[in-house]
């Protein structure tokens, strides 16, 4: 298939600028576009376990020999320091060297983590990210974040390194679940409602195709999240401003995640999270009446169960209080409507306990 789309992303200088590489079945010639966005002597393709079982030799053999396969197992908890040492140390011992380029074959647990390794190895490699999920072709490869996890909060360690390249084949969510297919899509759902209506409803409307694996809405889908996402993280790649309100859902979703002891799906508290956002934009008078409800709706149609017993008190307090215990005040991304945020006092606002607690008490 031909359907090759290509995004430019600005990343501070010309030399850190990359290209975003969309195209079904662009992993059967992987070797040729990873040489040609970082050209290398070789290359260390770095996998968790269920990935490598999947697709690993394949993708090494066709690099015939020139590439070298690492290995760590799946899961949020292999994100950490203790994994970066051993595939540093695993580079290492087969004879990388600032010559090589790190591929990270994987999801955005692998993005983070092998994108950190690189960013730190010899002082600094190029990454190409080759994301096999659907969270991560839309979200997570996308923007320069590199790091790993510390005991007392998510990504507490890390590095910006902007991959060299990021090359998406949206044929590997074919082995996906449909549940895992449908919470990477929440965060396509966020772009359109911060930046697209059109598209919001497009995703919506294509909510079924989407979860059962359909390789072309699932491709049009990445193809129009990457362009908002590139376009936000473009014109702010420092997070000084706009790209804030990528953070849409996430102030109310990250302390659900935490309260939880993120034992849930990052998918389902943004999806949570948005809905609750959207209504603390409508008491405030600020978000058109019905967003939150029209949220809602598409969320449903990829059937992300939205139905929860939420505390407001302990939501409230995992809001307040930073990783690391220290008072924070919270800020939310509040919408005017579907597809539309203003910047005129700010990319986001702080907010009245009582009505964030009201929002939550009455969301669902
Ligand atoms: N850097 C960023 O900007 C950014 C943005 C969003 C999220 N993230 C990070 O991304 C991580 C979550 O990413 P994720 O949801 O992709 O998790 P993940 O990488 O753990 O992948 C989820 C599961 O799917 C499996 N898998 C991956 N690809 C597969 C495939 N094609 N077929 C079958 N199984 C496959 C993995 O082995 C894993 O078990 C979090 O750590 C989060 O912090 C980073
Ligand atoms: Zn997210």
């Amino acid at each position: 298939v031909d359907d090759r789309v290509t995004i430019h992303v600005r990343a501070g200088g010309a030399a850190q600028d990359y290209t975003v590489w969309i195209e079904t079945e662009a992993a059967e010639r992987l070797p040729t576009l990873v040489r040609r966005f970082a050209p290398a002597h070789r290359f260390a393709v770095i996998s968790d376990a269920n990935v490598a079982e999947l697709y690993g030799s394949s993708i090494v053999d066709r690099f015939s020999g020139a590439a070298t396969l690492h290995v760590f197992g799946a899961g949020e908890a292999s994100k950490s320091r203790t994994t970066w040492i051993r595939l540093t140390d695993e580079l290492l011992d087969a004879g990388h060297g600032r010559d090589s380029t790190i591929v990270a074959l994987g999801g955005g647990v692998t993005g983070d983590l092998a994108g950190f390794v690189a960013a730190t190895y010899m002082r600094g490699v190029p990454v190409v990210q080759v994301p096999t999920t659907t969270l991560a072709m839309v979200d997570a490869a996308v923007g320069g974040k590199t790091g790993v996890n510390a005991v007392v909060g998510k990504n507490l360690v890390g590095a910006f390194h902007p991959p060299s390249a990021v090359v998406v084949d949206p044929a590997f969510t074919k082995t996906l679940a449909p549940t895992v297919r449908a919470e990477g899509a929440v965060e396509a759902l966020k772009h359109g409602a911060i930046a697209d209506a059109t598209y919001f409803r497009a995703v919506a409307t294509h909510a079924g195709a989407i979860r059962s694996g359909d390789i072309g809405a699932t491709r049009d889908m990445v193809v129009t999240s990457v362009r908002i996402k590139a376009k936000v993280v473009s014109e702010d790649e420092r997070e000084s401003g706009l790209r804030a309100v990528l953070n849409f859902g996430h102030t109310i979703g990250h302390a659900i995640e935490r309260v939880d002891g993120y034992a849930g799906s990052h998918g389902r508290a943004v999806a949570l999270g948005m809905v609750l956002e959207a209504r603390v934009g409508e008491l405030l008078g600020r978000t058109a009446p019905g967003t939150s409800d029209e949220l809602r709706d598409a969320l449903d149609r990829l059937r992300i169960p939205l139905s929860a017993r939420l505390d407001a008190g302990a939501l409230i307090e995992a809001m307040r209080s930073d990783k690391k215990g220290r008072r924070s005040e919270p800020r939310f991304v509040l919408l005017d409507r579907i597809g539309e945020v203003r910047s005129g006092d700010g990319w986001t606002h702080s907010v009245p306990n009582d009505i964030v607690a009201r929002a939550i008490e009455t969301g669902f």
